[in-house]
């Protein structure tokens, strides 16, 4: 079995270990979702730092769907060069880059009218959304793809769909937030349709060679929400559809915690879907621990392991973690007098 620090290699996609900085917002950025010299330092430190795989946080596939008016856009040519900027900087520090695409539908903050499957919110901070027409439905599917295409201008090698934490993608998926009468609400086959045809629109315009990563919230704390069964019927769909690693997180369709927090608490969720969907996956959350990350790494029970608040504290965490496991990872020459 592979280590953490041992490479990896999905399609044309190949890290020098498993460590992928989770996608994270920053709230940085212009008014009109251009990038920042915040986002400049900020990714190129985790790089420097010796991270596999730098995930730019959710970038908006329209200015609506952005979560707030400080988070990066991916809706128009004008973001290109500022993103291109980081992808070069990191690529020369040796980490890959990936972007997450996003709508935040109904959680979206925005001085536009919110949008979402249905005209409701479970949250008390976010406005009553207007019901999404069919054609408003296809545009957005447009609108990733057109996103899928400027991050490869920018020169990502890989792009994610944000499909979960309760926005727009996971609004159609769960039961939830879901209450369309037509072919896009109901029944299962229904709830699916939105993100697979997302899926599939992106999938057209990405390179054979290039992965396609994907966040699913695989639990939503509520009896009433999709089950795990579900989930992984879902994640084949994804699959089949053009989906090839898959990032499990969870929560976000209600206002809920997740009911325990303990180190690796979706560990789980990311073992039962690599298993029962036959995908590679990324496991999130509080996976701080070397020991821990190298556990689950090396029984097999996700492929990556996403690293969010440890990377905010320790931009080379990655370095402190080799250190820990007796793993080589190279820093730049001058660094290496530090460690
Ligand atoms: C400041 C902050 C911003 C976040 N923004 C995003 C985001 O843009 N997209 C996303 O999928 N998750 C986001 N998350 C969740 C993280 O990617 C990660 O899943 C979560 O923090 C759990 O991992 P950790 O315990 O290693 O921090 C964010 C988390 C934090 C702390």
């Amino acid at each position: 079995m592979a280590g953490l620090f041992d490479s990896f290699t999905l399609k044309g996609l190949e890290l020098k270990n498993r460590i992928m900085m989770s996608p994270m917002c920053q709230y940085q950025a212009k008014d009109d979702g251009t990038v920042t010299d915040w986002h400049f330092v900020h990714y190129g430190a985790r790089a420097i730092g010796g991270v596999g795989l730098v995930m730019v946080e959710a970038a908006g596939v329209e200015a609506r769907g952005r979560i707030s008016t400080a988070d990066v856009g991916i809706y128009s040519d004008d973001h290109i060069p500022g993103l291109a900027r980081i992808v070069e900087f990191c690529k020369l520090h040796g980490a890959k880059t990936a972007i997450q695409l996003a709508h935040a539908g109904t959680k979206a903050e925005t001085p536009e009218p919110n949008v979402a499957p249905s005209a409701f919110t479970h949250f008390d901070n976010y406005k009553t959304p207007q019901e999404l027409t069919i054609a408003e439905i296809a545009e957005i599917v447009e609108a990733f793809k057109q996103a899928a295409i400027r991050a490869q201008k920018a020169g990502f090698d890989t792009v994610e769909l944000h499909g979960a934490h309760g926005y727009l993608i996971n609004q159609f998926l769960s039961p939830l937030t879901n209450k369309r009468t037509d072919e896009y609400g109901g029944s299962f086959e229904n709830r699916v349709r939105f993100p697979l045809q997302v899926i599939r629109a992106v999938k057209e315009v990405l390179p054979a060679d290039m992965p396609l990563l994907m966040r699913v919230s695989a639990s939503e704390y509520s009896e009433d929400g999709y089950s795990m069964a579900e989930m992984i019927e879902m994640v084949k769909l994804f699959k089949e559809a053009g989906v090839d690693l898959v990032d499990v997180s969870s929560g976000g369709s209600l206002p809920l915690p997740p009911p325990a927090i303990y180190p690796g608490y979706q560990l789980q969720y990311a073992e039962e879907i690599k298993k029962g969907a036959d995908i590679p996956t990324i496991a999130v959350g509080l996976l701080h621990h070397p020991q821990l990350m190298e556990e689950a790494i090396q029984n097999g029970r996700a492929d990556l392991i996403a690293v969010g608040r440890e990377l905010l504290r320790n931009p080379h965490f990655a370095k402190t973690a080799a250190i820990a496991l007796g793993a080589q990872l190279e820093l730049p020459n001058v660094y290496k007098r530090a460690f």
